[in-house]
């Protein structure tokens, strides 16, 4: 009788660990080891605004330790535009971020193709995106486009000239959407360009961008590290209307990305960098 009374005792504390076992197996299971929170962006050092690099899910590396790394072409992409970003080729200088008056780069290179006609002050650019023009022309040229400067570097006095002449003629409401106020034109920094051609007479037209020539540039400045600045339907974000003729340098590798995102320069700046 004791015997069967210990062995009843044993049987009910065996069935309450069983139950107590089960109870608490089923959260060790399919709770911890699989709600594991993904933070490989902080650990592949990508940027503060949440890029970085994926996990490696191409199966090479199994096997191997779970550690998240940043791939080798986010790594350089970083280190170009950290280069670029230094070398000064995303200043923004827009109606928002006016430059001192007396601001002129130190590094003004004559460029080699230019309108005839204009005004030779307007012939510089900064040494790399001088350099960069002088091919983008070149290889222009060799696919039968002819596309030269018209203005490059523009001083604050040159730009107050300008600019002025077109409040005479139009009103300031009107120079306002397509003439930057002195100190805040970007040709001041040496970095942009006004381009034309034969086919529109060496003009600054709207009508560029129907024309052979302002469509390979459209779709072939990137390649030379340029940008159309001011974009057709970005009008309220650049603050000024489509110029199809005026080219920005910032570098080949921002200028790609910002091309294949159809971004402005000031929403690239906002979001990428
Ligand atoms: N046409 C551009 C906005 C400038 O004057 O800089
Ligand atoms: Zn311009």
């Amino acid at each position: 009788m004791k015997q069967q009374t210990r062995a009843i005792y044993i049987t009910v504390a065996l069935l309450i660990a069983l139950l107590f076992i089960g109870c608490i197996g089923i959260p060790l299971i399919s709770g911890s080891h699989f709600s594991v929170k993904s933070n490989w962006n902080i650990i592949a050092g990508g940027n503060d605004k949440g890029q970085g690099t994926k996990p490696d899910d191409t199966g090479k590396n199994a096997g191997k330790p779970d550690v998240l790394t940043e791939s080798e072409e986010s790594i350089a992409r970083r280190a170009a535009l950290k280069e670029d970003l230094d070398k000064g080729l995303f200043i923004l200088v827009n109606k928002q971020n006016p430059v001192d008056s007396s601001y002129k780069p130190n590094d003004l290179t004559a460029i080699k193709y230019f309108a005839a006609d204009r005004s030779e002050v307007g012939r510089y650019l900064r040494a790399e995106a001088a350099e960069a023009f002088n091919l983008l022309s070149e290889t222009a040229a060799e696919e039968g486009h002819q596309i030269v400067v018209t203005t490059a570097y523009r001083s604050y006095a040159f730009q107050s000239t300008l600019y002025n002449n077109y409040v005479k003629i139009h009103g300031q409401q009107e120079a306002d959407t397509f003439s930057a106020q002195p100190g805040k034109s970007e040709h001041q920094t040496g970095l942009a360009a006004d381009v034309s051609s034969p086919s529109v007479n060496y003009q600054l037209t709207k009508d560029y961008i129907n024309t052979p020539e302002g469509k390979w540039l459209n779709d072939n400045a990137y390649r030379f590290g340029f940008i159309i600045r001011f974009p057709k339907g970005k009008e309220d974000i650049t603050g000024y209307m489509y110029e199809p003729w005026h080219i920005r340098y910032v570098g080949k590798t921002a200028a790609k990305e910002i091309f294949d995102k159809g971004f402005t320069l000031e929403e690239y700046l906002e979001k990428e960098i």
